[in-house]
C-alpha cells in the first residue's frame, strides 16, 4: 500500500522538490531557535530525514490528496466549506461511530470535521481530553489507530476533511515522558520546565495571568517525585514543554507526522500562543512562538502537503494575526485561526442590541493573507472571554471595564432584560474578570422561552441564533457548527452530578448528541427544525455564492441605524457581497442604496426575505430584477425584520461557477 507510491520516481522527485524549496527555510529558523544550543545543520538534517521519512510511508491515496491541494491551494476557502466540531464520544460514541453518522453530517452540508478527545488521556480529570497521556494512541474507549485511518479514509471518500488537536503546549503528568522524568531520568526532566525551589517560578509570576484562576490557581505546580516545582499553565496535571530543547520539538514533530499519515488533514496547535516562555513577559505570543509554529509548517509542507495547520491561540486581534503569517516576515505560519473576536463581537451586539462596537472592533482588524484564513463559530466547547479591548470601547464612547462586566452580568442572566441563561466560568478573584459558559440556544433564550411557555419570545430566541449563524456563516472563513446549536440544545445541567466534572462549567455546553431528539428536526415548526433547516439553507447559499469564497477583503460600513451591521466582501475573481444584520428585537430601517456603498451595481438577495417596506423594491429584489437603473436614483429604505439578516451578492459580476 505505502511502497509502491513511496518508491515510484515521481514521488521522490515531487519529495526532493519540497525538500529543496524549504530547507533555507528552516535553517534560518531553527537557527534562531536553537542556534547557540546545538550544531543547526545536524537538527536541521534530522528533522527533514524524519519529515522524508513520514513522506515516504504516506498512503497513496493521501499522497493524492497532497497533489490535488497543493495544485489548488485554497481547496480550503471554498464557500461550500462548512465544519462541524464536536466530542467523538458524546457525538457518537465511538471513532466507528462516528461513520455511522455521516449522514446526518452530509445533511448540514459539512466538508470539515473536527473531532476533540480522540488521543488517549489521562484517567480521571484530563480537561475535557486536553492532557495526553499518549500521543500515538486512540483513547482506547474510542477505537484504536486502524480506526482513526478507516475514518479518515470514510470522510475522505465523501469530502469531508478531519481536524484533531495536537496538544502541543503540555502533556499529562502521566505521559511517559514525565514518567520517565519523575522516575529521574535527567533527559526527560529537561522535557518540561522544573525548578528547585520557588526563586524563578515566582519571578515569572510577577508578569504572568492565570489562565484558571479558580480551577488551577498559579503557573506552577509542586511535585513530590520531581522535587520541583514544574511549569503548568493549566491544570497542575498538565506540564508545560519546554520547547527550548530542540528534542521536544523533534518528538512533536513525529507526532503530527503520525497524524498526518493517519489521515488527519488539519492540525489544530492547541495553546500555541504558550509554548515559548520569557521572563518579564506574560509568557505567550512570544517571536519564538511564531518560528516553532513555522518550522512545523514548513516539515509538514515537505512530508504531507496537504496538511493544514489550526492556531488555537485566543488572543487579542493583534497578537492573534501573526498565527496566519503577518509579520515582519511574512513567512507562511498557520493556515488557519480561531476568530475569537468575531465571536465575542457577535455576543456583545446581542446582549446590546447595537452593533456599532462589533463594526469598530471589526474594522480595525488588519486583513489576513489571501492564502490563509479564520475558522468561524458562535459557540465552542471552551468558555466565552469577554475579550472587548478597552482601545475599541473607548472609540464608541464606552467603558471597557464596564462592558465586559456587563456582558457577563448579562448572559449569567443577571441584567435588566436579560434572555439568557449562562453560567460564570473561572472568575478571577483578583480583577474580578468573569468568563461565560452555556450553549448558544440557552444564551439566546431558547430554553427559557420554552420553560414559560411564551411563543413570542421563544420566537425571538431562535431569530438570534439564527441572527448569529447567518452573520458568522457571511463572514469570510471556515464557518463550525458547534455540536447541538444546529438543533438548538439547551443547556446540560448533568455535568453538575458529575464530580469530575462539577468545577469545570465548560461541561454545561458540552452535551452528549440526543439522537432522539435530532429526529425533531423534520417536525415542521418545531424549534429543532427551524434552526437545522436554516443552517443546512445558510449552507446552501453560501455554497452557492463565488463571491463567499474566502480570501478576499472585507469592509465594514457605518450604519445609519447603529442596531444594524453592515459588511461587504470583495474577492478579486469571485465577485461581491453584502450583507446586513440587525442586532436589535425591533425592525430596522436600511437605505436602499446600501449595497452600493459596496460597489454592487446590480444587487441581487440571496438571502433573507427580511426586507420590508416599498413593495416595488422587494418585488424587484426578490424577483431577480436588476436595481442598477434605481440605484443612482434610489431614495427610500428597507426595513429589516427584529433580528432579521440579508446577504446580497453582484450580478454585475456576472453569474460565475464557483472556481475557489
Ligand atoms: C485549549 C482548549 C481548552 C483547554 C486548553 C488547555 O484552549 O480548547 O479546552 O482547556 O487548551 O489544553
Amino acid at each position: 500500500m505505502t511502497g509502491a507510491a513511496a518508491g515510484s520516481a515521481d514521488a521522490a522527485a515531487r519529495l526532493r522538490a519540497r525538500v529543496e524549496l524549504w530547507t533555507p527555510a528552516l535553517h534560518t529558523l531553527l537557527d534562531a531557535l536553537y542556534g547557540e544550543v546545538v550544531d543547526t545543520d545536524a537538527l536541521v538534517q534530522l528533522v527533514i530525514d524524519i519529515a522524508s521519512e513520514a513522506a515516504g510511508v504516506r498512503r497513496v491515496e493521501l499522497q493524492q490528496l497532497d497533489i490535488r491541494r497543493e495544485a489548488d491551494p485554497a481547496w480550503f476557502q471554498r464557500p461550500s466549506m462548512v465544519g462541524y466540531v464536536a466530542y467523538a464520544d458524546r457525538f457518537a460514541g465511538t471513532l466507528q461511530g462516528v461513520v455511522g453518522r455521516l449522514d446526518y453530517l452530509a445533511e448540514l452540508r459539512i466538508g470539515y470535521l473536527h473531532l476533540m478527545k480522540v488521543l488517549r488521556a489521562r484517567d480521571g480529570a484530563n480537561d475535557g481530553g486536553y492532557a495526553v497521556a499518549d500521543y500515538h494512541e486512540v483513547d482506547p474507549s474510542l477505537g484504536t489507530w486502524a480506526d482513526l485511518e478507516h475514518l479518515t479514509d470514510e470522510l475522505h471518500g465523501r469530502g469531508i476533511s478531519l481536524c484533531v488537536d495536537v496538544v502541543m503546549n503540555h502533556t499529562a503528568r502521566e505521559h511517559e515522558w514525565a514518567r520517565l522524568a519523575r522516575t529521574g531520568s535527567a533527559r526527560h526532566r529537561d522535557y518540561y520546565l522544573v525548578f528547585p525551589d520557588r526563586t524563578e517560578p515566582d519571578r515569572f509570576e510577577a508578569t504572568l495571568p492565570e489562565v484558571f484562576p479558580d480551577l488551577a490557581p498559579g503557573n506552577f505546580t509542586w511535585d513530590d517525585d520531581l522535587r520541583g516545582w514544574v511549569w503548568t499553565t493549566f491544570n497542575d496535571y498538565q506540564w508545560d514543554l519546554n520547547y527550548a530543547n530542540p528534542e521536544v520539538l523533534v518528538e512533536m514533530l513525529r507526532i503530527m507526522l503520525a497524524l498526518a499519515n493517519s489521515g488527519v488533514d488539519v492540525l489544530r496547535l492547541d495553546a500555541v500562543a504558550f509554548t515559548w516562555k520569557r521572563l518579564g513577559t506574560n509568557c505567550q505570543n512570544q517571536p519564538e512562538a511564531h518560528v516553532i509554529a513555522q518550522v512545523f509548517r514548513a516539515l509538514l509542507a515537505i512530508a504531507a502537503p496537504g496538511t493544514l495547520l489550526k492556531a488555537e491561540a485566543i488572543v487579542a486581534p493583534s497578537d492573534l494575526l501573526p498565527y496566519l503569517g503577518v509579520h515582519r516576515l511574512q513567512r507562511p505560519e498557520c493556515h488557519l485561526a480561531y476568530h475569537n473576536q468575531l465571536m465575542v463581537m457577535l455576543w456583545s451586539g446581542l446582549a446590546s442590541g447595537d452593533a456599532i462596537l462589533a463594526g469598530t472592533a471589526l474594522a480595525a482588524l488588519p486583513p489576513t493573507p489571501a492564502a490563509a484564513g479564520w475558522v468561524n463559530y458562535v459557540r465552542c466547547h471552551d468558555d466565552i472571554g469577554w475579550a472587548v479591548s478597552d482601545a475599541d470601547a473607548t472609540a464608541v464612547g464606552a467603558s471597557g471595564p464596564a462592558h465586559r462586566a456587563f456582558l457577563a452580568r448579562f448572559y449569567r442572566g443577571d441584567f435588566y432584560g436579560s434572555f439568557a441563561d449562562g453560567v460564570p466560568f473561572s472568575t478571577n478573584p483578583q480583577n474580578g474578570d468573569e468568563r461565560t459558559c452555556g450553549s448558544t440556544a440557552a444564551l439566546c433564550g431558547v430554553g427559557r422561552a420554552l420553560r414559560a411557555g411564551d411563543p413570542v419570545a421563544l420566537d425571538l430566541a431562535v431569530r438570534r441564533v439564527q441572527l448569529l449563524y447567518a452573520v458568522m456563516f457571511g463572514f469570510p472563513g471556515i464557518p463550525l457548527v458547534y455540536m447541538g446549536d444546529e438543533l438548538a440544545l439547551d443547556n446540560d445541567l448533568a455535568y453538575v452530578d458529575d464530580p469530575a466534572r462539577v468545577d469545570d462549567s465548560r461541561w454545561i455546553h458540552r452535551p452528549e448528541m440526543p439522537w432522539t431528539l435530532a429526529r425533531e428536526r423534520t417536525t415542521a415548526g418545531s424549534v429543532e427544525q427551524r434552526v437545522f433547516s436554516f443552517v443546512q439553507h445558510l449552507a446552501d447559499v453560501r455554497g452557492s455564492q463565488p463571491a463567499m469564497c474566502a480570501g478576499g477583503d472585507l469592509t465594514i460600513h457605518r450604519h445609519p441605524d447603529t442596531a444594524v451591521l453592515a459588511w461587504a466582501r470583495r474577492h478579486p475573481t469571485e465577485g461581491r457581497f453584502f450583507g446586513v444584520a440587525n442586532f436589535a428585537a425591533r425592525p430596522a430601517t436600511v437605505p436602499i442604496e446600501a449595497p452600493g456603498w459596496a460597489g454592487l451595481q446590480r444587487p441581487r438577495l440571496v438571502l433573507g426575505d427580511a426586507l420590508l417596506g416599498d413593495a416595488l423594491l422587494n418585488d424587484a429584489l426578490l424577483n431577480d430584477t436588476m436595481l442598477n437603473d434605481t440605484m443612482p436614483n434610489a431614495s427610500g429604505s428597507w426595513q429589516l425584520e427584529p433580528y432579521g439578516v440579508a446577504w446580497f451578492v453582484d450580478d454585475a459580476d456576472g453569474p460565475l461557477q464557483p472556481a475557489c
